[in-house]
């Protein structure tokens, strides 16, 4: 008996996803660019070509997997090809191959898949789903057959996942470990999709009229923007720069995160019309303050001539085992600080001043090339929903640079906040410390240190 199946016609940028040969391919980034389409497609390809094939297609809900799967794939497949078993929520074909459809409404859905194997999975709205899901589907991906073993995921740059789907598939960013081969990204917008432009006109107006942010991400697939993003003024094209030679004369300062875990230091140069340029960036784990201050001299040349290296007013907090602050073994080890403030809402206000576009497009914070780490977390930082003011702690890595930076922005943009001349409460030990000083270049040594003159 003959029977006969529905074959779609892909479109250009469907055709490359579905000719691709590496073993993860991300699909899409933007709305309406026929992601969807394009997995029943190669689902139904695969299922036929290659028989007793097990393939997985994945979505979060259970509508959304019925509507653009269950439904279409069982109007395109006839029952004496290929039933559709309820129970199983999968297509069995005569051939012996198998879609199974399955929907992850929480991401610990995932974990029941472990120790299962299947040739191909299809992770649709992937950055609808944290990394551990992406994590397991991977240990699933295996099979003692000659089948493909390929996983593809279609997104669109918003939700938990858009870090992890960024990293992997646009910035490219490799851990240990991660083949940079293994990872391929075939972006498509709507644009890509003639056939919905032409039978529907009125959705590419309806993206086009979409607020900002949602617009750049869902129309234009800009990855720069994340839902929640807290500083979505950062634009790649405005605020980061080439480096250049900086003149001798611009006051230049050091601005500091130090935790054990990250010492993330920038080096920072201000023009004669207040545009700041961070110029050099120094990141690393794991330093005791004694490398840390070493790295920071041996990364200053002798005629940097910094101002000052801000850092925030925790360093000043005692030890209870030694008596000493942070900021003093920072001192001993040939660094002095500056104290900051870390009026955390103030301090990012500070940093979107900076960022701001006047009506000509220009900003005044400027980031050169050479300094990664910056360029990438500050577009990642999310908004705290708890705290719209301010930003998550989380994922922890991201925030170092950026607290860093706020730092700097806080005092340079609102220098009456933590002013030199104000007077402040020491603590007791503070104020022996300012009391039994032998000179007063001790004493400005120690306002200097603590921040303030003390209040006698
Ligand atoms: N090659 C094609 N032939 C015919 N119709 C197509 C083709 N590609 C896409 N379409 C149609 O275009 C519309 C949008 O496609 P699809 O739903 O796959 O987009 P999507 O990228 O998944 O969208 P979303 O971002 O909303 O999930 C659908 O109606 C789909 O059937
Ligand atoms: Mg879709």
């Amino acid at each position: 008996m003959q029977v006969s199946v529905v074959l779609g016609k892909p479109q250009p940028k469907q055709r490359e996803f579905m000719l691709a040969k590496a073993k993860y391919v991300a699909f899409g980034g933007a709305r309406g660019g026929g992601k969807s389409w394009s997995v029943r497609e190669k689902a139904k390809r695969l299922a036929l070509k290659w028989a007793g094939i097990k393939i997985l297609i994945i979505r979060k809900t259970y509508t959304d997997l019925r509507d653009n799967h269950i439904l279409p794939l069982k109007a395109d497949l006839p029952d004496s090809l290929a039933p559709y078993k309820e129970a199983d929520k999968a297509f069995c074909f005569r051939n012996g191959s198998r879609i199974k459809c399955s929907y992850f409404a929480n991401d610990s859905d995932a974990l029941q898949y472990q120790g299962q194997e299947y040739d191909v999975i299809f992770l649709e709205e992937a950055t609808q789903f944290t990394e551990m899901v992406f994590n397991v589907l991977k240990a699933c991906l295996r099979g003692a057959n000659d089948f493909p073993k390929r996983m593809y995921l279609t997104c669109n740059p918003d939700g938990v996942g858009f870090l992890w789907v960024k990293r992997l598939f646009v910035s490219r960013e490799y851990l240990e470990g991660e083949n940079p081969d293994d990872f391929l990204f075939i972006q498509s917008l709507v644009d890509d999709n003639e056939i919905l432009m032409r039978k529907n006109p009125d959705y590419v107006k309806q993206l086009d009229s979409l607020p900002e942010g949602m617009r750049e991400r869902w129309r234009y697939g800009s990855w720069d923007v994340a839902e929640g993003q807290y500083f979505n003024e950062f634009r790649r094209d405005i605020h980061v720069c080439e480096p250049f030679p900086l003149p001798k004369e611009w006051r230049r300062y050091i601005a500091i995160d130090y935790g054990l875990d990250m010492l993330a230091a920038y080096w920072i140069a201000v023009d004669n019309s207040t545009n700041c340029y961070v110029y050099k960036e120094y990141c690393k784990p794991d330093l005791p303050i004694s490398m840390a201050a070493k790295a920071i001299l041996e990364n200053t040349e002798p005629n940097e001539n910094i101002y000052a290296v801000l850092a925030p007013p925790d360093l000043w907090n005692r030890s209870q085992e030694t008596g000493k602050s942070k900021a003093l073994l920072f001192s001993e080890a040939g660094l002095d600080l500056t104290k900051s403030n870390n009026d955390r809402e103030a301090g990012w206000l500070a940093i979107k001043e900076l960022l701001a576009q006047d009506a000509e497009g220009n900003s005044r914070l400027h980031i050169f090339k050479n300094c990664p780490q910056l360029i990438k977390n500050l577009p990642e930082l999310l908004r705290d929903p708890k705290h719209p003011t301010d930003t998550m702690n989380e994922p922890h890595e991201i925030t170092h640079s950026p607290d860093a930076l706020r730092y700097f922005a806080i005092y340079w943009v609102s220098p009456s906040l933590p002013t030199q001349e104000k007077r402040v409460k020491y603590r007791k030990d503070h104020l022996e410390d300012y009391l039994n000083a032998g000179s007063e270049e001790i004493r400005k040594l120690l306002i200097k240190k603590y921040g303030g003159l003390p209040e006698l």
